[in-house]
């Protein structure tokens, strides 16, 4: 019989990446099969994220939830981002955990289960050539990693320390997995990398010989001549890594999606600079109208930060000026959050109650943002690709990466359909089919 896998994933993408290959792994070469009952696991996983302080704190208490429900004989491992910073220090606060392996270790996991109390955080190790197992259910979306860690030194940020040094995985493979998944049934690739579009910045064996430089443009091309592939998404970009070479293969390639997360962090030049964010305001604006003016339906998304040590209203003002002239269509908020071993740990913070203050006031400021944008897009036609079928409303994704809810029941997982949005209701869109 096959012994029970139980996995829970925090943080981003890339975690969702590795817990695939922890699952695929574990079921090809040790039986296992998932289950989503912790109680009847035989081995629990938690796959962790460390970028702000909280969910680190919330660790612990998940640890002991799991602890007292878990079988007699059941293992737990804590993997991911949080296993990478705090190491053997885990086993040491919390005795009931069996093993701790970090980010970008993920291809130790079939060993790492059978060496009692084992930490396998190598900040380092290169896992680039590794071939992991795959999962061959059919899914229309394959989430494909194209390079490990980040050379950046953003002063906030804790991924450098936890997913170490940037090291590109070599284009064959990508394009090899990228055949494979659309073998068993994929329409829609998705890109992952800390810092997709520096792609080729370092490999951990030199490519042979190419006439072109091998870049993120030039993966884009390659990939889109799989044809069976309906769309290209990636995350994340850098605004820095956006040359006129990228935005203009992002704007005439009609495979890539036309969204595109732009993570500002901060709309001052002076919290940029000491951000290390290595880009100016006027960098991120002219980059911004440069991909409007050549796909002007694009969705873009961003990431912000409040409360930088030493921002005052000034600076916050100048974020918010951005956010009006940009008019992002997502945007995600966090107010700073000090993390050991980063440059920025050690600054002075700012008053808690101008921090939540400030972030309430940009999330209103989108709110109203969003709301004008949902009515501006009442008759506009999109190509949805059909994600989810429900029994009596189906859900997908425009073109330019808005959700969409359809209302019939003979659509097929995985088509593009031309909808015309009828309706908008509490920031949802719906839409029904038209002929164009
Ligand atoms: N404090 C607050 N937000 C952070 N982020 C990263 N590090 C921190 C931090 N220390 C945010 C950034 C990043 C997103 C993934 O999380 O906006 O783009
Ligand atoms: Fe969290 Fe960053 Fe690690 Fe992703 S890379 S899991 S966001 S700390």
């Amino acid at each position: 019989m096959s012994k029970k896998l139980f996995i829970k994933t925090f943080g981003c993408a890339m975690n969702t990446r590795d817990s695939d290959h922890i699952i695929a792994e574990l079921k090809e070469k040790e039986n296992y099969s998932l289950t989503e009952n912790a109680k009847e696991a035989d081995l629990i996983i938690l796959n962790t994220c460390s970028v702000r302080e909280k969910p680190e704190r919330k660790l612990f208490s998940e640890i002991g939830i799991y602890a007292n429900i878990k079988k007699p004989n059941a293992k737990i491992g804590i993997c991911g981002c949080t296993a990478s910073a705090l190491g053997a220090e885990i086993i040491k606060k919390a005795p009931s955990v069996d093993f701790v392996l970090g980010a970008r270790n993920v291809s130790k996991i079939t060993n790492i289960i059978k060496n009692p109390k084992a930490v396998e955080v190598e900040i380092n190790y290169d896992e680039s050539n590794y071939e992991f197992c795959m999962n061959t259910e059919s899914n229309i979306r394959a989430l494909i990693n194209i390079s490990i860690g980040c050379d950046k030194k953003c002063s906030y940020c804790i991924v450098p320390h936890t997913r170490g040094k940037e090291i590109s995985i070599p284009l064959e493979m990508i394009l090899k997995e990228a055949e494979i998944r659309v073998k068993n049934g994929a329409k829609e690739i998705i890109l992952l990398g800390q810092n997709v579009n520096n792609y080729g910045a370092r490999f951990s064996t030199p490519p042979k010989t190419t006439d072109k430089k091998i870049n993120f443009t030039y993966l884009l091309q390659e990939i889109s001549k799989i044809k069976e592939i309906k769309r290209i998404k990636f995350v994340s970009p850098h605004p820095l890594h956006m040359d006129d070479e990228f935005i203009e293969e992002f704007a005439r390639n009609e495979k890539i999606v036309k969204y595109i997360h732009m993570p500002l962090q901060s709309g001052s030049n002076k919290v940029l600079k000491d951000m290390k964010r290595g880009y100016s305001r006027e960098w991120f604006l002219d980059r911004v109208n440069k991909i409007k003016s050549l796909c002007p339906n694009v969705g873009i998304g961003t990431d912000i930060i409040v409360a930088f040590p030493n921002e005052n209203e000034n600076d916050f003002y100048d974020t918010l000026e951005i956010v009006k002239e940009v008019e992002f269509d997502t945007m995600y908020s966090f107010i700073y959050s000090p993390r050991k071993d980063t440059l920025a740990f050690h600054l002075k913070e700012i008053d808690s109650k101008i921090a939540t203050n400030r972030l309430e006031i940009l999330q209103n400021l989108h709110k109203q943002i969003l709301e004008k944008k949902a009515k501006n897009e009442i008759n506009k036609i999109h190509k949805v690709m059909i994600e989810n079928i429900k029994d009596t409303m189906s859900e997908g994704r425009s073109d330019n990466g808005r959700v969409i809810k359809i209302q019939n029941k003979k659509l097929n997982l995985g088509e593009i359909y031309n909808v015309v949005i009828t309706n908008n209701e509490n920031g949802s869109l719906f839409g029904s089919l038209v002929n164009v």
